[in-house]
């Protein structure tokens, strides 16, 4: 077992907090995205969990043993950063083997034989004797990724692996890196901006902003139920529309509604905040019973069979992605409906927790 126990972490540089008491866990055996913007921690809490870093409060714990004051050597963890370290005077096949080169308890067949595993998975027999410099910048990352799994630790621990690659190669490195983890089951935990990145590899999402965890879900619940207006609006490409809507007699009223709906009892009175993503807006060139008028003011962009646009209800501009051409053209009239089941309702930047009927 080599579940990763983060038990109420935090890290202070000065008066600044880095990493602000996140108190989570990682389970056994599965691929976790730690997914944010720049400078909301990301690094600093991977650091902590290789030991480059001591948490100012809180512990660490692998597979339930606290393992908050040792050091990286100790911990047993793979690793691979941005700009990992290789050796360019030795082979890839020498590179893949030096992790295990040390350890007794890999004897020299049972090293060829993972070497020649990683290599298979990662499909670079070919390069095997090549050297490092030779490589072109992905390939180097598959080594690097050879290499962080094939001591087969039971923790590895990734912060933007990817980061250096072109896209080809990206998404080539994305998919050796599934296999590598579907076949050896390693905990794994894998630092990314890139939020296809994370949607693609992750079991699990830990979205992070400001030294907080702010969701830990699926994927999917963490895009389609985002539990805070930053989530909606940080997955999806681009994120979730958000309309000021408010709340009187019980009776929702926003621009994008078309007549009032009924609230839910949870939902505070007031200034609230509808979010829907702009692929579940559907907008027609004929109104029908719930549908707004609007006008497209911004050209149709097309990509991959869908169209992203802009309508205007009034002030209020309303990103919507639909599925082939829009069914008017720029500045003239469409009609919009919002999916009553579809919508998010958040009140102070918190979803509040409720379905719509
Ligand atoms: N050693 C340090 N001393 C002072 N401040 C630091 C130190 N390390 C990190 N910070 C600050 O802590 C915050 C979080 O940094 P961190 O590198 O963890 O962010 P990140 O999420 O990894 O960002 P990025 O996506 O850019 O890599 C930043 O504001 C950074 O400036
Ligand atoms: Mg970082």
């Amino acid at each position: 077992m080599a579940e990763i126990v983060i038990d109420h972490v935090t890290k202070r540089f000065g008066t600044f907090t880095a990493v602000n008491d996140i108190d989570m866990t990682f389970a056994d055996g599965e691929v976790a995205c730690l997914l944010g913007p720049s400078g909301c921690g990301k690094t600093t809490l991977m650091r902590m969990l290789a030991g480059l870093e001591k948490p100012t409060e809180g512990r660490v714990l692998f597979g339930g043993k606290d393992v908050t004051r040792l050091p990286p050597r100790k911990r047993n963890v793979g690793m691979v950063f941005q700009y990992p370290v290789m050796y360019p005077t030795l082979s890839v096949f020498e590179n893949l083997e030096l992790p295990m080169r040390y350890d007794r308890s890999v004897s020299s067949s049972e090293r060829k034989r993972r070497v020649e595993e990683i290599l298979d998975v990662l499909d670079i027999q070919h390069l095997s004797r090549a050297f490092i410099d030779q490589l072109d910048a992905g390939n180097r990352q598959k080594v690097a990724v050879g290499r962080a799994v094939v001591r087969q630790s039971e923790i590895v621990l990734f912060d933007e692996p990817t980061t250096n690659v072109e896209v080809n190669a990206k998404l080539q490195l994305i998919r050796a890196f599934k296999q590598v983890t579907r076949r050896l089951r390693q905990t794994i935990v894998y630092v990314t901006h890139d939020q296809t990145e994370a949607m693609t590899l992750a079991d699990r999402i830990a979205l992070m902003k400001d030294g907080r965890i702010v969701q830990y879900d699926r994927p999917h619940v963490l895009y389609s139920q985002p539990t805070t207006e930053f989530g909606g609006w940080f997955l999806g490409n681009p994120g979730m529309n958000f309309i000021p809507a408010s709340i009187a007699n019980g009776q929702i009223s926003a621009p994008i509604l078309g007549r009032p709906v009924k609230a839910p009892a949870t939902a505070p009175s007031g200034k609230i905040t509808i979010g829907i993503r702009p692929e579940l807006v559907r907008m027609t060139g004929q109104p029908s019973d719930m549908s707004v008028p609007a006008k497209l003011v911004d050209q149709a962009i097309g990509i991959a069979g869908r169209y992203l646009t802009k309508a205007a209800i009034g002030e209020t501009i309303v990103k919507v992605n639909t599925e082939g051409r829009p069914p008017a053209g720029l500045g003239e009239t469409v009609h919009l409906t919002a999916p009553r089941d579809r919508l998010t309702l958040f009140a102070e930047g918190e979803r509040v927790p409720f379905a719509f009927s």
